[in-house]
């Protein structure tokens, strides 16, 4: 199957009270151990590309040919979309012509005039080249490809604003944060996501920060509207852990060199369980 929009999978996700995970990717082993689980679980999924991975990777035109020809040799057949995450406006440009199918203009940190303006010009740009966009409006805290920011809650009449632009998708801050929640973090603000869904209607929208919230918290937040939530850290924790613990019980043939497809395999492997897990709290198994 040829790559897809995110906006036809997110709103029959909204419709039908379920979230599509978007994963983000960092190479090979991450793209496939991705895109076999969603094949296995019959889910719906979006492939998250961050613009530090993007330039690791080589470059989006890399990803992007990447990913088509995996969806291609492995048999591929249930949707999925290759999304920009946290994109600049240099960089939404970039995938655009890449061949992405989504790509996110984060504007937040711009004043609130300029992310119109931008959001607005993006808007013509992607839906011209036939991809869905996604924009931000109350910076998500923690960090996020060295840029740090704390949790806000974004207001849900400049949510409005940006979400009358014509964006498929919208972000909305409501105190989640990337990488780990401290001990002290209060928790989703669910009144500030009653708000802007009321202000924004039948908008699909967009929990970032997926990484360790409660499943009731999460759920919770599906049921008021949000239909795609983002993982990234624990993916990169339960790789971490995986390829350690191989190291540590000295199964990588130490001092004779090491097969490297044999090394990445249990991370791989990790993120395969773990993506399962998310797609079942999700609710996307079957829904492809
Ligand atoms: P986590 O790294 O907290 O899972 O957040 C991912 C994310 O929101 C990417 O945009």
């Amino acid at each position: 199957m040829a790559l897809v929009w995110a906006k036809d999978m997110l709103e029959k996700a909204r419709d039908g009270k379920y979230a599509v995970g978007q994963f983000n990717i960092n190479n090979l082993e991450w793209t496939k151990s991705i895109l076999l689980t969603a094949e296995e679980c019959k889910s719906p999924v979006i492939l998250g590309v961050s613009e530090g991975a993007g330039k690791y990777m080589t470059g989006f035109k890399t990803v992007a040919d990447m990913v088509k020809a995996m969806i291609e040799c492995l048999g591929i057949t249930v949707p999925v979309a290759l999304h920009l995450d946290h994109g600049t406006y240099e960089g939404c440009y970039k995938c655009i012509d890449a061949g992405f199918s989504s790509i996110m203009f984060d504007g937040s940190h711009f004043p609130i005039d300029e992310n119109v303006a931008k959001t607005k010009e993006l808007v013509a740009a992607a839906h011209k080249a036939g991809l869905s966009i996604e924009a931000e409006v109350g910076a998500i805290g923690g960090e996020e490809d060295g840029v740090v920011a704390a949790g806000e809650c974004a207001d849900p009449d400049e949510c409005k604003m940006i979400a009358d632009l014509g964006v498929d998708l919208l972000a909305a801050g409501i105190g989640n944060i990337h990488g780990v929640y401290p001990p002290t973090w209060p928790g989703l603000s669910f009144e500030t996501l009653e708000k802007v869904k009321a202000k924004t209607g039948k908008m699909p929208l967009v929990l970032h920060g997926g990484t360790g919230i409660p499943t009731d918290q999460i759920q919770k937040a599906i049921s008021l509207g949000v239909a795609k939530i983002n993982v990234n850290t624990e993916c990169q924790i339960v790789f971490a852990k995986a390829t350690r613990e191989y190291i540590e019980a000295g199964k990588d043939q130490q001092g004779k060199g090491f097969d490297p497809r044999k090394l990445l395999a249990p991370g791989a492997q990790a993120i395969r369980d773990l993506v399962k897990e998310k797609m079942g709290i999700f609710g996307s198994i079957g829904k492809a």
